[in-house]
């Protein structure tokens, strides 16, 4: 192998107020098993983080529990970490944005950008709490929408009819923190004048750092001109203040990416082999990669880059963009349980698993990558436990039955341990370049020949013959031999059962290069089950657990039944932006089949338009054959929340008339409407 290299990797610095999700851990995963594919390899890697503790959110939040913001950071910390080490995601330190090392580190970038010009101030105003003594961001201002008059949205954007805006134009503001009207202020703020680098972006973005999706999302915002980028906000505020002014602090996103710096830095107080500035000076030759989100690209690949080359620092090598996780196609959603948090993972099921189904759906792209939970269980149950496990749990018991657990020295299969060598460039090169997908299918490819190979000798079989025992022996050898070549190419991803069957293979922890080597004449440890199958009772259980409490759990809204005629009043009046508030939508009806253990409800799939939908309507006894329902459009409240129902989460309402019973319409609209069409 060429030379070690030198390599520094982060992921993002998650906030300090909350849980870490599955969202989350596809990010801290994906780092993680390329961490450890380096160190596997030899490489000197190093993986550093922190929790992202400052701003106005951490110190809210910390005013709202009653603790300090330091207490708050502490606890949350503590939890964040202990979900990391039993998902295995191993870094070398893991620190807080709110320490010395970084307070230093920030004050020094900001003091070597205003030396040399970068900063700039001006009067900027904003909204003000004279309730709460504070400006307020964009989404602590609540209020009507200047386009919809949607009422109660925030400061920057309608969720309602997606409008964006400036918090000066909602209607009626209110401070979502004190619910004071806000006034308006002027305050001196500090600028990083980040046109000036716009010469350098263009070049850096172009240079091989980025995806080419990322590059060229970049490239838009880089060809209409850059913005001076606003670093100060006034106190109260949890953070730095910034040095020689009183009053004005660092705004979070100014010293969180610094943060990846002072975690190093306080690793390299205790690592006396680790140079802090053979890492970060302009002519360093160690590697420096950030692995984040596709929600916080500007962050990392235009302001970050940006401070670093005005601060005489390093750039990166690389910045790395990962997609959006959804769960079951859909974003993730508390009402359905597909909001879990990684604690509720780990309650029920094993980290391996989801590492191993993140690896085999992550390619080098921004895509967003689905967790489908059936195709979960069903892919982590066929590959590793069908395919990789399967190889010893069948041959291990032969060995430790026929020859007191001695693997003999066998070349049963040349061709075999072949082509795995031959796979091996292969796999590395897709673990390098991110692409762990076709990593995993290279790995199984292999272990398909090996299972196929062994179903071929049947060991099994040959055991009940006389006289075949060395043969059965020698098969045995190969196939565990085969199965240690797999079990190194997978412990990037898999490191608890690269461990356990260490521990079986009685041998040191395996190393990339030990792929090239066969164990022969060598005495194995007890074998025990190194992972077992999902069962999807265990998925039920953890989704069960992931669902908010919904007080309405049975269906209300369905039609009396009793099939009488009621005479219904008209209802009291309502203002335009009430029925505005309402998003009715035509749906097309996919499926429409009977619920298991219900009188009345229908199960109906809907399509509209964008996104599947499932909903329970009470509608069976007028539709007594629910496939006549099927191809059928019909109206679709699209925005009423979620309700979990004994037989599953109803997502919104159809629309039907009549009294009950028999008589209930199903409402329609006149052919050519398109499914997600809305109803104005
Ligand atoms: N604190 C900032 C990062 C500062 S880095 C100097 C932040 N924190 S975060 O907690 O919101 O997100 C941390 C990382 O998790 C980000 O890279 C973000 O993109 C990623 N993810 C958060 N939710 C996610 C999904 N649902 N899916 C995939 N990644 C997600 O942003
Ligand atoms: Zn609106």
């Amino acid at each position: 192998m060429s030379e070690a290299r030198k390599i520094l990797v982060t992921s993002a610095l998650p906030y300090a107020n909350g849980s870490i999700h599955l969202g989350h851990m596809l990010e801290y995963i994906q780092t993680d098993m390329w961490v450890r594919f380096q160190k596997l390899r030899g490489n000197q890697c190093i993986y550093v983080c922190a929790d992202d503790a400052h701003g106005s959110a951490i110190m809210l939040r910390a005013e709202k529990e009653g603790i300090t913001p330091e207490q708050l950071i502490d606890n949350v910390k503590a939890e964040h970490t202990a979900d990391f080490a039993d998902f295995g995601v191993d870094f070398d330190n893991y620190h807080s944005t709110h320490s010395e090392e970084n307070r230093e580190l920030s004050a020094a970038i900001y003091l070597k950008l205003r030396d040399a010009g970068h900063i700039a101030t001006r009067s900027v105003t904003q909204y003000f709490d004279p309730e709460k003594g504070m400006f307020l961001a964009d989404r602590f201002i609540k209020g009507t929408c200047p386009k919809c008059a949607t009422p109660d949205q925030y400061g920057d954007n309608c969720e309602k009819c997606g409008a964006t805006y400036e918090p000066t134009e909602l209607k009626d503001p209110r401070s979502a923190i004190s619910g004071a009207v806000p006034v308006l202020k002027d305050s001196k703020h500090f600028f990083f004048k980040l046109p000036e680098f716009e010469a350098m972006l263009k070049q850096w973005t172009r240079g091989g750092a980025l995806q080419d999706a990322v590059a060229n999302k970049l490239a838009e915002w880089l060809d209409s001109g850059l913005h001076e980028w606003d670093i100060s906000r006034d106190a109260p505020y949890f953070g730095f203040e910034i040095p020689d002014e009183p009053g004005k602090y660092f705004y979070v996103w100014l010293d969180a990416p610094i943060g990846y710096m002072a975690s190093f830095k306080n690793l390299c107080s205790r690592r006396p082999d680790l140079d802090f500035d053979a890492f970060w000076n302009q002519d360093s030759s160690a590697e420096l990669y950030h692995f984040i989100g596709k929600d916080i690209v500007n962050f990392h690949a235009l302001f970050w880059p940006a401070m670093l080359e005005g601060a005489g620092l390093r750039k990166p090598t690389a910045v790395n963009v990962h997609g959006y996780l959804t769960v079951n196609g859909q974003k993730m959603s508390k009402s359905r349980g597909t909001f879990i948090k990684a604690r509720t993972y780990l309650d029920h099921l094993n980290p391996e698993y989801l590492r191993y189904y993140y690896a085999a759906k992550l390619g080098r792209g921004v895509d967003d990558l689905d967790l489908n939970l059936e195709d979960f269980v069903q892919k982590v149950n066929s590959d590793l436990i069908g395919k990789v496990v399967n190889i010893a749990s069948r041959c291990a018991g032969f060995i430790h039955k026929g020859n007191a657990g001695v693997l003999v020295a066998s070349n049963a299969a040349p061709e075999l341990t072949e082509a795995f060598k031959a796979a091996a460039p292969s796999i590395a090169q897709a673990y390098e370049t991110r692409d762990f997908a076709r990593a995993m299918r290279e790995i199984m490819g292999l272990a398909d020949r090996a299972n196929a190979w062994i179903a071929d000798k049947a060991p099994w079989s040959l055991n009940k013959q006389e006289g075949k025992q060395e043969e059965v022996q020698a098969i045995c050898a190969q196939a565990i031999n085969l199965f240690r070549q797999l079990v190194i190419f997978l412990k990037p991803v898999l490191p608890n059962l690269a461990s356990d069957a260490e521990k079986f293979l009685n041998v040191e922890p395996l190393r990339w290069d030990d792929h090239q080597t066969q164990l022969a004449d060598h005495q194995l440890n007890p074998f025990s089950a190194l992972l077992t199958r999902i069962e999807p009772a265990k998925i039920e259980a953890m989704t069960e657990a992931s669902k908010e409490d919904l007080a309405a759990a049975e269906a209300t809204n369905q039609p009396a039944g009793n099939g009488e005629l009621v005479k219904e009043p008209i209802a009291a009046e309502i203002a335009f932006d009430a029925f505005a508030a309402v998003d009715l939508r035509v749906a097309l009806i996919e499926k429409c089949e009977f619920v298991e253990g219900a009188d009345k409800l229908l199960r109906l799939s809907l399509d509209i338009g964008d996104a599947k939908r499932n909903v329970f309507s009470g509608i069976k006894s007028a539709y007594p054959d629910p496939s006549k329902l099927e191809g059928r459009l019909t109206l679709y409240v699209a925005n009423l929340a979620a309700r979990k129902m004994k037989f599953g989460v109803s997502e919104g309402m159809v629309l039907a008339a009549g009294p009950g019973g028999e008589e209930i319409y199903l409402l329609s609209p006149d052919s050519g409407a398109k499914p997600g069409q809305r109803v104005k």
